[in-house]
């Protein structure tokens, strides 16, 4: 969900962290990666499976 509450459609294909299709760049925040923990020093995530780990976690969407 966007800062100002609407929604966003992404492109996801596996929606299983494998594909990359959904990989996102992390522009603020700390993501808590559920697709693989060697992924922790990684400004990227796949969204699909990760998680904000942060209070606030900003996403180049
Ligand atoms: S949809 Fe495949 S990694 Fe997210």
């Amino acid at each position: 969900m966007r800062s100002d509450g609407r929604h966003l459609n992404v492109e996801c294909m596996c929606r299983e962290g494998t594909c990359g299709t959904c990989e996102t760049t992390i522009l603020a925040g700390e993501a808590e990666h559920l697709d693989d923990d060697e992924k922790m020093e990684q400004k990227t995530m796949m969204i699909c499976v990760s998680r904000a780990k942060s209070p606030e976690l900003v996403l180049d969407l």
